[in-house]
């Protein structure tokens, strides 16, 4: 789906969106400074990326339907992030969007370059476990992060964007959805959202971050494998319609954003009570696998760094990553 889309055809997207409706092909060829040999090819440009544009030989260009699809040229438009989606690559499919964005991440790409695809063959999840991610019924997206903080404080930066997509669900659903420490969003006791950070880094020093999230919106029951049923769900399944992908994205791109930027400056201190107010886990009781060692007591608070602070037999202990499950 990645090809340059010449200036003249995302003005002609842009006119046509704020308008609303029909627009004269005289002054749309005279706004964006083109001929009408030109502006035809604008407007076929944009039905090849399944836009569907009505023509009236006297009234001018309607745009008649949008695709469902995750395009740049919907993702940017009245974007407000000043970072995060300034740079996109969109695919059809990958085989996932964090390998390639660690590819990017390792030449030239900046900070805040955004991969999405609309299906993944090797979506992976964490812990080595892989990732369903079927075709136009997901967001899974990748975004480069390049901060200046330490190694020991990036699992926070997964935290804070739980947050932000904790208040992107409120906003666009109404739904109340939970941080499960350390890497998932859930509604309803299921979940609808996980997150995988893959860091290149040395000892004392981030090189860049990975940042892949996994948000499973349009989804019916029977689009989940058999296995998946119980445990994942989706915002079509909880709010009972459908969710627009592209305004989900940019929602949480913003959001995101400005929770980033704090983190940099302050790690996870301006936010942490609102991340506590929407955990999943905080005051229950909980197992935590972390490699071969079961860790077991109640959550109890996260530190600055996002690590989760739990009160074993033993005393509290403060961890940074690990498998957990309800007692
Ligand atoms: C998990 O809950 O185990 C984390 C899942 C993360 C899935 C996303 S989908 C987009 C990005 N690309 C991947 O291959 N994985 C992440």
């Amino acid at each position: 789906m990645r090809k340059n889309v010449s200036i003249s055809t995302e003005e002609l997207l842009f006119h046509l969106k704020k308008k609303g409706d029909f627009f004269s092909a005289e002054k749309l060829a005279q706004d964006l400074k083109i001929n009408f040999k030109e502006l035809k090819q604008a407007k076929k440009e944009l039905e090849k990326w399944e836009y569907m544009i009505e023509s009236d030989s006297k009234k001018g260009y309607k745009l008649a339907q949008i695709p469902d699809l995750l395009l740049p040229m919907e993702i940017k438009f009245d974007l407000k992030s000043k970072i995060l989606g300034q740079e996109i690559h969109s695919y059809k499919a990958l085989n996932s969007t964090n390998d390639l964005a660690f590819d990017l991440a390792e030449g030239e790409a900046p900070e805040g370059t955004l991969v999405v695809a609309e299906k993944q063959s090797k979506g992976k999840g964490r812990l080595g476990r892989s990732w369903f991610s079927s075709p136009k019924l997901g967001i899974w997206m990748s975004l480069i992060l390049r901060p200046s903080i330490l190694p020991s404080q990036a699992p926070g930066l997964s935290i804070a964007a739980s947050l932000a997509l904790v208040l992107t669900t409120k906003e666009l659903t109404g739904l109340p959805a939970f941080i499960k420490w350390p890497n998932d969003v859930i509604v309803n006791n299921r979940k609808f959202c996980g997150i995988l950070t893959e860091l290149s880094a040395e000892l004392d020093k981030i090189n860049f971050v990975i940042l892949g999230v996994g948000i499973n919106v349009n989804h019916t029951e029977r689009d989940f494998p058999k296995n998946l049923r119980n445990i994942a769900t989706s915002l079509r399944i909880e709010k009972g319609e459908q969710v627009s992908r592209v305004d989900f994205l940019k929602r949480f791109l913003e959001k995101f954003e400005k929770i980033y930027l704090q983190y940099k400056k302050t790690g996870l201190l301006t936010f942490k009570d609102e991340c506590l107010r929407h955990s999943y886990l905080l005051g229950k009781k909980i197992k935590i696998q972390v490699g071969s060692e079961i860790l077991e007591g109640k959550a109890e608070n996260l530190d600055d760094n996002g690590a989760l602070i739990l009160r074993t037999k033993e005393g509290l202990k403060t961890i940074t990553a690990g498998d957990v499950s309800l007692l």
